[in-house]
């Protein structure tokens, strides 16, 4: 039904999309093959990233066995910041500078992965930090050659970023997220064993679950890639392409595991069948949004995050104020899906039906209402705060979340509809309270 959208290429625009991704390898128990493949890849002195939580769990000590027992010398680095900064990628580069590794593993969520692909990409092709980060924050100067091996080894269910070419940061002086994006930091490998997710908390596995399901709304809704202008070459062609046929279907997989499991895999850490469909459903969503790109509920959520006071989330670990990514992801949705059903109303429909929304009687008209509705009921069954003003944001924030949104023209320009500054402003206040 999808495919209706890919037949008429706008004036100007694009008439071909290209598929990416990492190779996969997905299974219970697969962390143990982490060593072999590494040395099938050349590797013979590794970088491995984790953090300091981490690495007093099994997991790490599996992963640190298995290159150990395939020859490899491992150096080990574990000072990642959780929600990495500008600073924090810095030092992580250094070290990778001092250590000089041929070939990286990472083992964590995505703050490891992304700390792990920032320190390959400075130590690799040393810049100053600003040169790869993307514009209009940074030069947005493209990566000039392929980087060393990476294995990403992810032990959450959610940010994908082990299938994808995008690295996020807080720059500390913009107290802002942005990032870098090139297809050279997607990892060579990715290593995914749903037993990582088996002693997660709730509250984690509930953040992440529903940066996942947004990645899977946010493609399936994007601009559509024959409505986005042609690059001025092919290899140009940027990662966030925008919805695509190839996106759809992970899109749609992912939707429909999240609609039967996410409430389950949040309520019982014991339910693996449900944290594996999870991780399975991250791994789909993942692959889809590193081809077609997320848009404003993304943006908007780097603000959110990005300008914290004094929340302190619960299954978190205690110190800095934190809006965990996924959380600040989702409260904006339910906002941005009302607004932008208007562009695709089918596509919304759909979306609501395979999370599980009823459908009776439901028309085009009702898109935006069923889709947000349905997705202000997950958010309430799996304990997310209600809206901005659950994570401490008032009215008096919104000038500020707006100035801080709307740099993220990477995102907003992969939305369906405008996303100007009176707009995000709108959207910012329609999400301050849900019920
Ligand atoms: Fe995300």
């Amino acid at each position: 039904m999808g495919c209706c959208h890919y037949h008429h290429v706008g004036e100007g625009c694009d008439n071909a999309f290209t598929v990416d991704s990492s190779r996969i390898t997905f299974g219970r128990g697969c962390l143990a093959e982490v060593g072999d493949r590494a040395r099938a890849l050349g590797m013979k002195r590794v970088a491995l990233f984790s953090d300091e939580r981490l690495a007093r769990l099994p997991h790490f000590q599996k992963v640190h066995q298995s290159l150990s027992a395939a020859g490899l010398d491992v150096v080990v680095y574990t000072h990642v910041h959780v929600e990495p900064t500008d600073q924090s990628f810095l030092e992580a580069a250094r070290f990778a500078a001092e250590t000089r590794p041929d070939g990286y593993i990472s083992l964590g969520g995505g703050s490891v992965i992304d700390t792990c692909k920032a320190a390959n990409l400075y130590a690799t092709h040393p810049a100053d930090f600003l040169a790869y980060v993307n514009a209009p924050v940074g030069e947005g100067r493209p990566v000039p050659g392929p980087l060393k091996p990476h294995i990403a080894c992810p032990t959450t269910s959610g940010t994908g970023s082990e299938v994808t070419g995008i690295t996020i940061f807080d720059l500390l002086s913009m107290h802002a997220k942005t990032g870098i994006a090139s297809p050279a930091l997607r990892p060579t490998e990715a290593l995914i064993d749903p037993d990582c997710t088996a002693t997660l908390p709730g509250e984690v596995v509930a953040a992440s679950g529903l940066d996942v399901l947004s990645h899977a709304l946010e493609s399936y809704t994007a601009r559509p890639y024959v409505r986005r202008p042609a690059p001025q070459r092919p290899s140009l062609r940027p990662m966030s392409q925008g919805a695509n046929p190839w996106s759809d279907l992970g899109c749609r997989e992912a939707l429909r595991l999240m609609g039967l499991f996410l409430v389950r895999a949040v309520a019982d850490a014991e339910d693996h069948e449900a944290r594996e469909q999870m991780m399975w459903a991250a791994t789909l969503a993942g692959i889809a949004f590193g081809n077609a790109g997320v848009h404003a509920p993304h943006g908007m959520a780097y603000a959110v995050a990005g300008l914290v006071r004094d929340f302190h989330p619960s299954g978190y670990p205690e110190g800095e104020p934190l809006v965990p990514h996924g959380m600040a992801v989702i409260v904006n949705a339910p906002a941005v899906f009302r607004y932008t059903s208007e562009v695709s109303p089918e596509r919304h429909l759909e979306a609501a039906q395979w999370l599980g929304a009823d459908m009776r009687g439901a028309s085009p008209g009702d898109a935006g209402e069923v889709l947000a509705g349905k997705l202000i009921q997950i958010m309430r069954a799996v304990g997310i705060p209600n809206g901005l003003g659950g994570v401490g944001y008032g009215e008096a924030d919104l000038a500020a979340l707006t100035e801080g949104a709307f740099p993220q023209q990477r995102l907003l320009q992969n939305a369906p509809r405008e996303m100007t500054r009176p707009v995000l402003t709108e959207l910012f206040r329609q999400a301050l309270r849900y019920w």
